[in-house]
């Protein structure tokens, strides 16, 4: 019912899918969807059934940092599109439907009929979690997909500079505000660390980041370093976490994989409950 009543009531969970998780951040660039694909990687490395959705319509680059440029989602005799597989997750993006570099400047109408396909009209089949690259910000995208799926929780991707925390600050407020669980936000780019040395380097300057998850009571879950291997493996498309399971790196993922894991989601979003 349009103007009426509570959005929230249009909520309607997706076939088959436990916990949906969205990775956020304020700001471009920070390092999201680097993130969100090890991170997905790193839960179905757990055995975990995960699926990823680049819900990032302004660029969508989970098909070149996966390794599918190109390729096209077929779609089952009952015209649901099958998302790719890689690496034991299943895939979905907005980049494979549409040229990567096309502009798209889809507004109202259009971008709800995108997103209301990738939900209602992707075979995703089972999924423990069905984690979402989101664009970058706190606009449409971000609060239409709270109102259309019960979502499990969200995780903030910043760097540790001040000039990205009034953008960490406007996403916490949008997900408190659209009722979605924040598990937690990951500092990446965090310091550099030369290979063999003890001294880490800070790229950017540690801003007021710790204070602020303090006093609002989010957790850190981790410290991400800068590793230009990292950044090699998004080009290449073969994710550092599955590249170099043992690197430190790996085990950051890892750790927060089982964090998650063993929080108790629930599917109405909210954890603990
Ligand atoms: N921890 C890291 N170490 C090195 N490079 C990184 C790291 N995280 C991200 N990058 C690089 O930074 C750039 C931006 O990352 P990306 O994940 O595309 O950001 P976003 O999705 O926030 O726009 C990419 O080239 C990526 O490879
Ligand atoms: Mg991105």
């Amino acid at each position: 019912m349009a103007g009426h009543g509570n959005p929230f009531d249009a909520q309607e969970p997706i076939k088959g899918v436990k916990h949906v998780i969205l990775v956020g951040s304020g700001k471009g660039g920070v390092g999201k969807s680097t993130v969100t694909v090890n991170l997905a990687l790193a839960l179905a490395q757990t055995g975990a059934q995960v699926g990823l959705l680049d819900a990032d319509i302004y660029g969508p680059s989970l098909p070149r940092m996966l390794g599918c440029l190109g390729q096209k989602p077929m779609l089952s005799e009952d015209h649901l599109l099958l998302p790719l597989e890689r690496m034991g997750l299943r895939l979905m993006s907005i980049g494979f439907l549409v040229d990567e570099g096309a502009a798209l400047i889809w507004r109202g109408p259009m971008l709800f009929k995108a997103l209301d396909q990738f939900f209602r009209e992707v075979y995703w089949g089972d999924l423990d979690y069905l984690v979402v690259d989101l664009p970058p910000g706190t606009g449409d995208v971000q609060l239409s997909i709270a109102q259309k799926v019960p979502v499990s929780g969200a995780i903030v991707v910043t760097t540790p500079q001040n000039v990205a925390l009034s953008d960490v600050k406007r996403a916490v407020d949008m997900f408190t505000k659209v009722k979605v669980p924040i598990l937690g936000l990951i500092e990446n780019m965090s310091y550099f660390q030369p290979q063999g040395q003890s001294e880490r380097y800070q790229l950017f300057p540690k801003g007021e980041l710790d204070q602020y998850l303090k006093e609002t009571a989010i957790e850190k879950l981790a410290e991400l370093p800068f590793n230009t291997q990292i950044s090699m493996a998004g080009e290449v498309g073969i994710p550092y976490v599955e590249s170099h399971r043992d690197a430190k790196e790996a085990k950051i993922f890892a750790e927060i994989a089982k964090r998650i894991r063993t929080t108790d989601l629930n599917a109405e979003g909210d954890p603990n409950s």
